[in-house]
């Protein structure tokens, strides 16, 4: 069936996840708690009350996790570091124990053959940095370079790939725009400058990485086409808003050095220096693609659908609706695989010359499939990654230079607001048992990767 899906030799394949999505163990090794432990704690935040807490336990079964990645196939794992596990208040020396999980983490990939491609920070800002000002405020810059000096010291030497921040745009948008993330501010626009200080958060780290010695330096940002709704004008320009505020006001500031349609006159601080180090080069760009958007003028008709459940303010000059004619995913997502291919474009187009490499660092569905007398057949899954690995693929015969692609993710885990209610895993997670079950599309997945490699 997936005969013809053959890519080029020395593409990599790997896995992603995130420190707060699996870890667990949130009060041992001398961690500090992070804002998501504090949203968790919440009442009504997440759905059913879901936490953190014990995730699927992976502090303590990272051997068995690492070995399920062995078996299938891939040659990277993308996770992160938990920022609160090696500076639990987010400033001084690192905690023994904290570097040292991640240690035998590192090791014990090295050891089955895995490229460790960690990320620095995937929004578990530790709590006491968010009591200062979080990304609100510039100090937090300073935090992050010393963070990122710190574990570029510690593991240059072993880890030959590095992502600085995750999806700077769903921090900003979910966690201090909606409200719907931690640390669950309504700030709407005024939550630009955390747009910002992430940025220069970026700039900041990939400059001490390097003087650390790390090589290969990347971030893992967030795009997706955005649809005009109609060919109106009105929703065309509404449109045309809403993907700068999602896409480009992260991507420019790193790739072309400024901000698009003056949208740096809304940020703090001295913008054009700031810029400068923003835009430092960069060895690959991080891409995690989900699904594309639509968006129109305000109708004032709420289509939470459209927006994860979030409930948008009143008055914005946009509003997402739901794309009709799709398959969803059990999340509600459409699955729309030239959408793919369609971002990737849109990035060379954009960028030219000047986008570097690219990596797929997520792609990936929830299917909720329980296991069946030890069986969980998602098909659906197969189906989605069938046709996402065909559209990449015929994306990078246009000429598009794509490295690997990193699956999201390698097991069940916890999904933010929806907590453990929506499966994106390769392999089954019992959230009761920690029993671990690979599924068809592990399988799947695995015959793909030995084809290509053959
Ligand atoms: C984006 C995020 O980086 C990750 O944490 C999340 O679980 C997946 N996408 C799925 O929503």
């Amino acid at each position: 069936m997936t005969a013809d899906l053959i890519f080029p030799p020395g593409f990599r394949w790997g896995v992603s996840t995130s420190a707060y999505q699996i870890e667990g163990a949130v009060a041992e090794g001398g961690r500090g708690p992070s804002t998501w432990d504090t949203f968790c704690a919440e009442p009504g935040r997440i759905l059913n009350g879901d936490t953190g807490e014990v995730a699927c336990d992976h502090y303590h079964r990272y051997a068995e996790d690492v070995a399920l990645m062995r078996e299938l196939g891939v040659d990277t794992y993308r996770f992160s570091f938990s920022w609160p596990r090696i500076q639990p208040s987010g400033r001084g020396p690192a905690v023994a124990a904290g570097m040292d999980f991640y240690d035998r983490l590192i090791d014990t990939l090295l050891g089955a053959g895995i490229q460790p491609a960690p990320t620095l920070f995937h929004w578990d800002t530790p709590q006491a940095l968010e009591d200062a000002g979080g990304w609100l405020s510039r100090d937090i810059t300073d935090r992050f370079a010393e963070y990122a000096s710190l574990v570029g010291a510690r593991f240059a030497d072993r880890v030959p790939m590095w992502m600085t921040i995750n999806e700077p745009m769903v921090l900003t948008l979910m966690g201090y725009s909606l409200g719907a993330h931690a640390p669950g501010k309504e700030l709407v626009f005024d939550a630009l400058p955390v747009a910002h200080h992430q940025l220069l958060a970026h700039g900041r780290a990939v400059q001490a990485l390097r003087a650390a010695g790390a090589t290969q330096i990347g971030i893992a940002s967030n795009h997706a086409p955005t649809w005009p709704a109609s060919d109106s004008p009105e929703d065309k320009e509404a449109a045309a808003l809403y993907d700068n505020l999602i896409n480009w006001l992260f991507a420019d500031p790193i790739l072309l050095g400024e901000y698009p349609n003056g949208m740096g006159d809304a940020m703090p601080g001295p913008v054009a220096d700031d810029l400068a180090i923003i835009s430092t080069p960069l060895d690959f760009f991080g891409i995690n693609h989900y699904a594309p958007v639509s968006v129109g003028v305000a109708t004032g008709h709420a289509d939470t659908a459209a927006t994860d459940g979030v409930l948008l303010p009143p008055g914005l000059p946009f509003e997402p609706r739901t794309l009709t004619g799709y398959p969803t995913t059990d999340f509600g997502w459409p699955v729309v695989p030239d959408a793919f291919g369609e971002i990737l474009r849109i990035f060379k187009e954009r960028y030219g010359d000047r986008l570097p490499p690219i990596y797929i660092t997520e792609n990936g569905c929830a299917i909720n499939d329980e296991p069946v007398d030890g069986v969980v057949s998602d098909q659906r899954r197969i189906d989605y990654l069938d046709g996402y690995l065909r559209s990449l693929r015929a994306a990078m015969d246009d000429g598009i230079d794509v490295r690997g692609y990193f699956q999201w993710s390698l097991m069940d885990n916890f999904e933010w607001a929806a907590g453990y209610s929506q499966r994106f895993g390769l392999v089954h997670v019992d959230f009761k048992t920690q029993e671990r079950t690979p599924k068809a599309s592990y399988h799947w997945l695995r015959d793909l990767i030995a084809q290509s490699r053959a």
